[in-house]
Order: structure tokens, then sequence, then C-alpha cells
């Protein structure tokens, strides 16, 4: 397997977190050139506070955190604490972070860092609000091309919205910066929640991650578990969609996952439906194909990847 060079772009959050840490299980299929934090699920001081809990939880104190973005483009900001928790990583009880934060901003780093590989080296992994990627994009185009590609979690079909209707949270956040991600050209893959929702953190899977008997294993059954608690009787199912660690399994192992090339567009002016993805599943428009859609997960292959691989924290 070739080592891909990855930013992972984030606002932990749980399942970021969870995300975060399958990352660095795999050294052997990925070089996380750092975590560019942004405003999302809770606001930035937080995000950059849980990512390096993170990085210290799985004994890497060496990758780089970088602030970035702490509202959307022309938006509020929108938060998700009802469902994270006051800190964003509810659950667990974790110490306060030592390691640096770094200087750079985010989005300086995500262009000099395009900027100084080779064209089609490094790969953006989004899994909050897409501010950071979008303002990377907009001030400076030229590392448009030489992104290799983008894999994110984000939007929806037929499982519509969890944060409106219509509308999924990172997508709902920042519409007008999902806009300018979809349309830059860059080769897409979307983990909507039409595959999220079918990702659950049954109490068996739960179980299996506290059965791994480490620091790492027992804190992700309490980040899942802390999940667990939150919609269960809103969606139905047995425990709640383990979204954000849907992009690092689908590049570890895209076998487990089906998807599909569609056009997907932004709703970025209708209150009613703002931020809405909206999939032209059956190809009804000419619109140009922008983006592999994955909608169906081999949910049982998918736990048992991620357990293994934490299992080596
Ligand atoms: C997405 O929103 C956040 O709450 C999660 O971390 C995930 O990235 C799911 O809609
Ligand atoms: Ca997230």
């Amino acid at each position: 397997m070739t080592r891909r060079r990855i930013i992972i772009d984030t606002d932990p959050g749980q399942d970021d977190a969870v995300a975060i840490l399958l990352a660095l299980a795999c050294p052997e299929a990925f070089d996380v050139l750092g975590l560019t934090c942004v405003a999302g699920n809770v606001p930035l001081d937080l995000t950059t506070r849980n990512a390096r809990i993170i990085c210290e939880l799985a004994g890497r104190p060496d990758i780089r955190v970088f602030a970035g973005c702490d509202r959307p483009i022309d938006r509020d900001l929108v938060t998700a604490e009802h469902v994270h928790g006051h800190s964003g990583l509810d659950g667990p009880s974790l110490p306060e972070p030592e390691m640096p934060l770094q200087d750079q901003h985010a989005v300086d780093f995500i262009v000099e860092t395009v900027r100084a590989q080779p064209p089609g080296r490094v790969t953006l992994v989004p899994i909050g609000p897409l501010t950071n990627i979008a303002r990377a994009f907009n001030s400076a185009p030229d590392i448009i091309k030489k992104v290799k590609e983008i894999v994110l979690m984000g939007g929806a079909r037929s499982a519509l919205g969890n944060v409106t209707p219509v509308a999924e949270f990172n997508i709902h956040v920042d519409p007008r910066a999902a806009a300018c991600v979809v349309s830059s050209g860059v080769p897409l893959t979307m983990l909507p929640l039409d595959v999220t929702h079918k990702a659950l953190v049954t109490r068996a899977r739960n179980a299996a991650f506290r059965a791994i008997a480490t620091p790492v294993g027992c804190a992700v059954a309490e980040l899942t578990g802390f999940l667990e608690r939150y919609n269960p009787a809103r969606y139905g199912g047995d425990g709640a969609p383990l979204h954000d660690p849907c992009t690092i399994a689908w590049l570890l192992r895209p076998d487990l996952f089906t998807g599909r090339d569609v056009n997907v567009a932004i709703e970025v002016e209708s209150e009613l439906t703002m931020g809405m993805t909206v999939v032209d599943w059956w190809r009804v428009t000419q619109r140009p194909l922008n983006a592999h859609f994955i909608h169906d997960v081999d949910a049982q292959g998918l736990f048992d990847l991620v357990t293994e691989r934490l299992a080596r924290l």
C-alpha cells in the first residue's frame, strides 16, 4: 500500500477523535502531515484542545496541530454541544494537553504544505465544516490542481438531515465553503449520512472497543458510549453512527464500501434548505460528475477493521 500523505481537517468531536486515532494507528498507510482544526462541533479553542488530547492519548505529541478558522465564511457559527457535550469530547476523563499548538494558521499550513509537495501527493480529509479548506482554495487557487484528492465526511441524500430536515451538520455549518469544495474539481469522495447511519456503534461493538483493554480502547469505548446516549430514540437503530472514521476506513479498505459517481450541488441561498446536498442520483441533469458518493458499507467489516487497528495503539 502506498503511504498517503494526509491532512485531517477536524472539529473534535468524539467521532473525529476516533478517526484521528484510526489514522495514527496505521503509520504504514498514512503520513499524517498535520491536524488542522476548525470551529464546528464546539468552538475553535475546544477543537484545538481536543485534537491535542487525542494525539497525546495516541502517544503522538509530535503530530502538528494547527488552529484554523473560528467561524464560517459568511454565517454565524452553529455548534453541536447537544450531541458532543460541552467539551466536544465528553465521555472519558482525559488529561489536559501539554503539547503545543503550532503558531502557523491552519489555512497557511494547508497552502504551504500542498505547494511544497509534488502534485498529486496530498490527500485532504475534512471531517468538520469545510471553512479551512475553502479559505485555502480561495486564497491560493494554485494549490487546487495539486491536491491529490479530498475524502470528506458530510452531506446526505436519502438519509436527509441531522441538523435541519435536509442538511447534514458539516455542510450546514458552512454551506459556502462546502460549495467551494465540491465545485473545485479536486477528485472528491463523500461519506454522507447515508453510509454513516449504517455504521452504528452497537453494544457489542462498543464492548469490543473496551475489550482492547488499553487506555486507547477504554477511551474509545467511553467516547462512543457517550454518543450512544444521544440519539437512539430519535433515529432508531442499535447505537449511534460513527461518522468521521468512515473517511479513514475508506482510505484503508475501499472494498468495504459501495459508492456511485454523481453530481453534488450545495444549497447556499434558501434558509429553509440551507446546506442541503442536492445529489443527482439518476443523472437527470447535465451537471458534471463531481463526487464519488458512498452509500453503503459492510458495517461489521468496518468495525472489525477499526477495532483491530485501534488495538495497535
Ligand atoms: C458530522 O457532524 C459532527 O457532529 C460529527 O463530528 C460529524 O463530522 C456528522 O453530521
Ligand atoms: Ca466532525
